[in-house]
């Protein structure tokens, strides 16, 4: 199972759900976290090398590209394909070429022992982001319950049936998850309610958990852990749990 995690508003909470996603994900069956975003947050927090080792880079752009299975990086916070700053000239690398949108794919076609893989894109409708889209069997969309919230979900949206149409029918929303969810003023209870309308009216749904801030994920972050790991028991640790179990519907 393919797992993208995608919005292209910055700072949502894509790389936190990302990560824990794939630290869960990894105590139930094999895991592969994929960082296709150039800035490299997952990397950084799964402290993995960029330098003198093959990265996404060389799975996906490079004109002798490797197989994938030579990019995995195994790190104590678990499997990782790490992101490289050059990913940012995959725009022009890869535009004019036919294939272009199919490269994470035919690498992924390639892995066999990983039961789950979770890739972590970047803010922008980018060609990595198609790549992703292409790859993928589910795509889970992160945001925060704030007035600005549905603006761009849309565009997304349309960008992902789209390719559902056209290069990926089997590609599925499993939904919107808000995120850093504070859930004590009225308004973002009413916004909630309000993103769960225009989340039906999309064909799609919001996720019943939300997840709850914690300090400690922004600790964690620093200290290049995983939440799971660092702190098990707070909020966001709680609330990703409940997610991840919500998402493979065994709660
Ligand atoms: N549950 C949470 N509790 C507290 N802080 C959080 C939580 N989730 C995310 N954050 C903080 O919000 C900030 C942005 O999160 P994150 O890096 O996951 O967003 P992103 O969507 O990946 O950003 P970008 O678009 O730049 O890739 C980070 O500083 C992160 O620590
Ligand atoms: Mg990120």
């Amino acid at each position: 199972m393919v797992f993208v995690v995608a919005n292209q508003k910055g700072g949502i909470g894509k790389t936190t759900t990302a990560t824990n996603l794939a630290g869960i994900l990894a105590k139930r069956g094999k895991t592969l976290l994929i960082d296709a975003d150039p800035q490299g947050n997952s990397t950084s927090t799964y402290q993995a090398k960029v330098e003198d080792v093959a990265t996404l880079y060389d799975v996906i752009i490079d004109t002798d590209r490797l197989p994938i299975d030579e990019a995995i990086q195994h790190l104590p916070n678990g499997d990782i394909v790490a992101s490289d700053p050059l990913l940012a000239k995959a725009e022009k690398l890869l535009d004019g070429d036919v294939e272009g949108f199919y490269r994470l794919k035919d690498a992924l076609e390639e892995l066999e022992e990983y039961e789950y893989v979770v890739i972590d894109t970047a803010p922008s409708l980018n060609v990595l982001l198609y790549n992703a889209l292409i790859a993928a069997d589910q795509v889970i969309i992160p945001l925060t319950a704030d007035s600005y919230a549905m603006q761009g979900i849309q565009q997304l949206y349309n960008t992902i049936m789209a390719v559902k149409r056209r290069q990926n029918p089997g590609l599925e929303v499993a939904g919107l998850l808000l995120v850093k969810y504070a859930g004590r003023s009225n308004l973002e209870k009413s916004l909630y309610e309000q993103i769960g309308e225009q989340a039906a009216s999309m064909g799609t749904r919001v996720f019943a958990t939300r997840i709850r801030e914690c300090v400690k994920t922004k600790e964690a972050q620093k200290q290049k852990k995983l939440l799971i790991d660092y702190a098990p028991r707070c909020n966001t640790t709680v609330d990703y749990l409940s997610f991840v179990d919500e998402l493979l519907g065994v709660s």
